[in-house]
């Protein structure tokens, strides 16, 4: 193994930053390549056989680009959709992303969960299966927002974003579920929006697979060779980003955006 060879996060847009936020706390010398197809964003009002075509052929460019060590499907919609073609297609560990209702569940004590994402992640037949084997006592409301998606972008994009905009954009999944106390954030966008979250629906636990991602790619690449110090990570976007962008992304250890 090449200890230069990167994890490659793959994203629609912005999203997947909350999958390498915690993946970078555990895993700081990692070299990172963070991979956001904003001329395909957003995924989530996308038909089915079109993700299930565009994400695996996209992977399959960037894993030969960038020759990484392991790919992360940082993204719930492509995860839910694509992950067994992106696995057929390529020869490397894949890691996706799930909604994470089996922690949801495990920590509700009213047995009423949101699951907040996008519009084609709440109606995959994934979602009814997770609902099924790890909430069967729960009742589980799903709300599918791509208004949240766009408030994220906006936001890194360094946009004013408003607690009423988020109030509005999960205002039909709070008032579907009385007594709800957890949700999950089934879209990586949304823990880019925890504390306006936080605020619009207080008293609510946010429950994410940020972490749970970030210690599987860990146990993937136990054992394997890394830089001796934190090299700075690069994006690489398939249209421009917005300019403001770049300090986001500094935030998260990137220092080169390109578009390709
Ligand atoms: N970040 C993505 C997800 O986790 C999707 C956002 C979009 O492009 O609609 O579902």
């Amino acid at each position: 193994m090449d200890r230069d060879a990167p994890l490659l996060f793959f994203d629609s847009g912005v999203g997947g930053l909350s999958v390498l936020g915690p993946t970078r706390a555990l895993l700081p010398n990692a070299p990172i390549v963070y991979a956001a197809d904003s001329a395909g964003f957003p995924y989530g009002t996308k038909s089915d056989g079109e993700l299930a075509e565009r994400v695996p052929a996209i992977l399959g460019r960037l894993v030969e680009r960038y020759a990484p060590r392991l790919a992360v499907i940082a993204c719930n919609t492509a995860s839910t959709i694509a992950l067994d073609h992106a696995r057929a297609a390529l020869d490397l560990p894949i890691v996706g992303t799930v909604p994470a209702i089996k922690p949801a569940a495990e920590r509700s004590r009213s047995r009423v969960i949101g699951v907040l994402g996008t519009e084609a992640t709440v109606r995959q037949p994934y979602v009814d299966d997770l609902a099924a084997r790890f909430a069967a006592d729960c009742s589980v409301v799903r709300h599918g927002s791509a208004a949240l998606v766009e408030l994220a972008e906006a936001k890194l994009a360094g946009e004013r974003v408003t607690v009423a905009d988020v109030h509005a954009a999960i205002r039909p999944m709070v008032e579907a579920g009385p007594g709800m106390d957890v949700m999950v954030l089934a879209c990586t966008h949304f823990p880019l929006l925890a504390d306006e979250i936080a605020a619009a629906a207080p008293g609510i636990a946010q429950v994410d697979g940020g972490s749970g991602i970030a210690r599987r790619i860990a146990h993937l690449t136990a054992g394997q060779p890394w830089p001796e110090t934190p090299a700075p990570g690069r994006a690489v976007f398939t249209s421009a980003p917005p300019t403001l962008l770049a300090r986001a992304l500094g935030a998260f250890g990137i220092a080169h955006v390109d578009t390709i």
